[in-house]
């Protein structure tokens, strides 16, 4: 058994027990291959601990495991109410252990405790908002004719598959597990190579909320052979996503097999448009958040920023400087950090190459673009907080997503030109605009191909309100209502009323 939790001290000081195993029905089990995945603090670059890593065979298990309990009579004749229950449940737990969870979160991602803090703040508040959904997610009645009477229910899609990345690896969880619970799903979860430490130990508050053994298994294991057993399993019968539209299009072709209801969040190279009677304060603080926090690691970063003629040397001036002062770079677990590492050496290195590629095709870097020079015991994948001028649209630092610490800024002159700027590009996750003009902001919005506008702010979404992107940022929405809709079906029921007559 010892092998299947370690006890590790965290850089904050604290001693816990870290499950390593894979978490099916209930209970933690070897990997069957006695396959390992080593996790990395990207901060020191050590190594962490080894997880159980889960292969094709692990994952049939699991998904018999989730199989079984869909079909129990325990799971199916749940009510909504009592899902609340236990969703509320699994909410006090999240909350109760905040501290370890973040710290755990901060040591294997990378991220500022303060800013993981945050996310696991936004877990417990994600399944809370969840449980309150799950008795209120009606069908609906319609009338047709006298002699019928006709409605629809909401039920349950089955046995969900869901693959979350590394940048928000519990709030990214809990998007999809708030909803398929709250629906009466049974799940089979797994998380990035990168982070698979938090969710082991959130498995355990699972357990102890009282979850029935089979309704929440979650996994380790390699996106190519896990992930691709899970998104192929026969007995899947939804698929979620969050990470790269290039592994978004492999898994709608693994899913194709069966035909599997599929939610995708993938990637963007969003804009944030800054009109020259924007508060340009506001623009800057907001223009920063969107791009450079989470070390840019957000599928929403707003990565290219266009600022009018009129303002754009006040513009890049301000920004720079605010930069330089928000974006300290430190130690995740000192509070002053706001900037910690990438997740791993390949984001690092990554992005270093972006920013040899921005100066060879004529771009100018204006701050940062290298290591950066303030990482700790000159050691783990800082990057220097980024920020390129004179891009064109041609360049591929406009083009690509950079998943980085990298912003781009392009100058504009015209409403129609800026529009048609911001729109060119095969993704449509989120977009930004600052300006003064109401009338402006209400038309510009209407006219950005994306699935979500902030006006006078960035990348603040809310839990309570649909995510998701159009063009190749993906398929569906999570969060609000809409959350509930990807993991539900509609039913239609037709009651004959009058059995003489129909004949
Ligand atoms: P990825 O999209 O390959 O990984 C995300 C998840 O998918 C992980 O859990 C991974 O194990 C799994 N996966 C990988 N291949 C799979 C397959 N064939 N079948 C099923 N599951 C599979 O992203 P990666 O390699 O970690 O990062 C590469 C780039 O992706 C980043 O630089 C960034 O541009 C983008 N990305 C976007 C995210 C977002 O929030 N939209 C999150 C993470 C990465
Ligand atoms: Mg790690």
């Amino acid at each position: 058994m010892s092998d299947l939790a370690v006890n590790i001290q965290t850089p904050n000081g604290l001693t816990y027990s870290q499950p390593t195993g894979l978490f099916i029905n209930n209970e933690w089990v070897p990997s069957s291959s006695g396959q390992k995945l080593p996790s990395i603090n990207p901060a020191t670059e050590s190594v962490i601990t080894s997880v159980h890593a889960a292969t094709a065979s692990d994952v049939d298990l699991a998904v018999s495991a989730a199989q079984a309990a869909f079909h129990s009579p325990t799971w199916q004749s749940i009510v909504g109410t009592a899902r609340a229950t236990l969703l509320n449940k699994l909410a006090d737990l999240v909350e109760a252990n905040q501290h370890i969870l973040a710290t755990i979160e901060a040591m294997d991602n990378g991220k500022p405790y303060l800013q993981a803090r945050g996310d696991i703040e936004e877990v417990f508040s994600v399944l809370r908002y969840y449980a309150g959904w799950a008795d209120k997610h009606y069908g609906q009645t319609m009338e047709t004719t006298r002699a019928k009477f006709t409605y629809t229910v909401r039920e349950p899609v089955g046995v969900c598959g869901q693959i979350i990345p590394w940048n928000y690896p519990l709030g990214m969880a809990s998007w999809k597990l708030g909803p398929a619970l709250a629906c009466g799903n049974a799940i089979v979860i797994k998380a990035a190579e990168q982070t698979p430490l938090s969710i082991l130990y959130f498995a355990n508050l699972v357990r102890s909320a009282g979850f029935p053994p089979g309704v929440v298994n979650i996994l380790n294991g390699h996106g190519g052979e896990c992930g691709a057993a899970l998104v192929q399993h026969p007995h899947i019968d939804k698929v979620a996503f969050t990470g790269s539209t290039a592994t978004g299009k492999q898994i709608m072709k693994l899913a194709s097999g069966t035909l599997k209801n599929l939610t995708l969040e993938t990637g963007g190279k969003s804009p944030l448009v800054v009109f020259g009677d924007a508060q340009l304060a506001n623009a800057v603080k907001w223009a920063h958040y969107g791009v450079m926090g989470n070390m840019g690691q957000i599928c929403t970063a707003t990565s290219r920023i266009f600022v009018h003629e009129g303002i754009y040397e006040a513009f890049v001036r301000e920004f720079v400087a605010y930069v330089a002062r928000i974006s300290v770079v430190g130690d995740p677990f000192e509070e002053k950090t706001y900037h910690g590492p990438q997740v791993s050496r390949a984001q690092f290195e990554k992005i270093l190459g972006y920013v040899e590629v921005a100066k060879k095709e004529g771009a100018k870097v204006i701050l940062g673009g290298g290591v950066a020079a303030e990482r700790p015991g000159g050691k783990g994948f800082f990057v220097s907080p980024t920020v390129v001028v004179d891009v064109t649209p041609e360049m591929t630092v406009y083009r690509e997503e950079i998943f980085g610490p990298f912003a781009v800024i392009v100058k504009f002159s015209e409403e129609e030109e800026v529009v048609r700027m911001a729109n060119d590009t095969e993704y449509g996750l989120a977009a930004a605009l600052c300006t003064s003009d109401i009338a402006r902001a209400h038309r510009v919005a209407g006219k950005l191909r994306a699935g979500m506008v902030w006006i006078n702010s960035n990348n603040n979404s809310d839990f309570r309100v649909p995510f998701g992107g159009v063009k190749q940022s993906g398929i569906g929405r999570e969060l609000g209502q809409a959350g509930l809709d990807a993991y539900s079906n509609i039913k239609a029921v037709h009651l004959n009323l009058n059995l003489v007559e129909s004949l």
